[in-house]
């Protein structure tokens, strides 16, 4: 079991971005921790693995606070997976899976062996272990995340949006996997999504988050649906407003509307406010926080991963997903091309749902 007493984690520059949040997770089930961009999801989950420690509380796992752990023993009971995968990019899909069984000293072999295993347990056709991260599709290089996250067959696995960033479709086959393989193995599984109908399909139990790290429920999805503890969960699962007919609504009643950008490799002067990265073909790739800057190349450095982009002809459903998933709040809307258009954010999304609702 992993167990959350009472943390608080305040980063340096003063932001809290948990609250005093305590939560048991059970062994054996997948919990999942779901709320918009911020509210300290990630924070949370690095508390477990000790990439971020509390500013106070404890966090243990199986009874022993994680403070008491070697880190690197500790991680090698914990896979990790991350949205985008993570993959390291010169290694094959192979490799790629066996860089843990190799870490823990397994010969070459039975290391490549496993990773074998590890591709046909994920659904993925022992060919492509020979290929790069960049020759596989967005859901593949998602199902070699979990292989690799899998392969030391840790008893806990975290989860961090690791389905974020492609699109629905392919995510609920993803989803879908995910369910199968946890029938098979049973690990300690904590996820997290900004996502609430994902939350609710994948999880045994929901903890919901709001902004600066305060746990607003934790419960069963039944009860979560049937009894919202308070007006910010009620509009999370957004029963009143009709959050699951949003995919059936298209999205030309929405106005994206313009933010600044700055250009991937050239000079950024400073600012307060959040600025969209975009490469040479005004495509998005990531941003840049309030208060960066000036400086004279703009890299991936400086940037917070952007969360899914909303592609124009797409429904309400894909706008609020890319609102919620956007570190600054706003959605990114792109063009067939993939440029970026405008931007919107979650309460213009829900809007256009009443105008919509109003108008039929
Ligand atoms: N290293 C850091 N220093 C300062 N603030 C941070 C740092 N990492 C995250 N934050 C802030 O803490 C809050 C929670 O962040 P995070 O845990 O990443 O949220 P989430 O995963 O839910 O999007 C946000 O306000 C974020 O900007
Ligand atoms: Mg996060």
């Amino acid at each position: 079991m992993i167990e959350f007493q009472a943390v608080r984690k305040q980063y340096p520059n003063g932001t809290v971005a948990v609250e005093e949040l305590s939560l048991s997770v059970e062994t054996g089930t997948i919990t999942v921790l779901v709320g918009p961009s911020g509210c300290g999801k990630t924070t949370l989950m690095r508390m477990v693995n000790r990439m971020i420690e509390p500013s106070s509380g404890t966090v243990s796992v199986d009874g022993t606070d994680v403070r008491d752990r070697d880190p690197a023993q500790l991680r090698r009971g914990i896979g990790y997976v991350i949205q985008q995968a993570g993959l390291f990019p010169h290694r094959t899909v192979v490799d790629n899976i066996a860089t843990v069984p190799l870490l823990a000293g397994e010969t070459r072999r039975a290391a490549r062996d496993r990773a074998g295993e590890l591709l046909d347990l994920v659904g993925l056709p022992a060919d492509l272990g020979k290929r790069y991260p960049a020759q596989l599709s967005g859901g593949q290089q998602q199902r070699v995340g979990v292989a690799r996250a899998l392969a030391a067959d840790p008893p806990v696995l975290l989860m961090d949006e690791p389905f974020s960033a492609v699109d629905p479709v392919v995510r609920e086959g993803l989803q879908d996997e995910l369910l199968r393989l946890q029938d098979e193995l049973g690990k300690t599984v904590l996820f997290v999504t900004h996502d609430i109908d994902e939350a609710i399909k994948l999880g045994e139990k929901v903890a919901v988050l709001r902004q600066g790290g305060h746990l607003a429920q934790y419960a069963r999805p039944d009860d979560l649906l049937a009894a919202p503890a308070d007006d910010f969960v009620t509009t999370f699962v957004g029963r009143d407003r009709g959050y699951r007919r949003l995919s059936f609504v298209d999205s030309t009643s929405l106005r994206p509307h313009p933010v600044p950008t700055v250009r991937v490799g050239e000079r950024f002067p400073s600012s307060h406010d959040w600025r969209l990265a975009v490469d040479e073909g005004n495509r998005p790739r990531g941003w840049l926080p309030p208060d960066s800057g000036p400086g004279d190349a703009l890299d991936e450095q400086h940037l917070v991963a952007g969360g899914s982009l909303h592609a124009e002809q797409g429904n309400l459903r894909g706008a609020l997903d890319a609102a919620l998933s956007a570190p600054s709040g706003l959605g990114v809307v792109v063009d067939r091309d993939g440029g970026a258009i405008g931007v919107v954010t979650a309460d213009e999304v829900l809007s256009a749902l009443d105008r919509q609702r109003a108008a039929t």
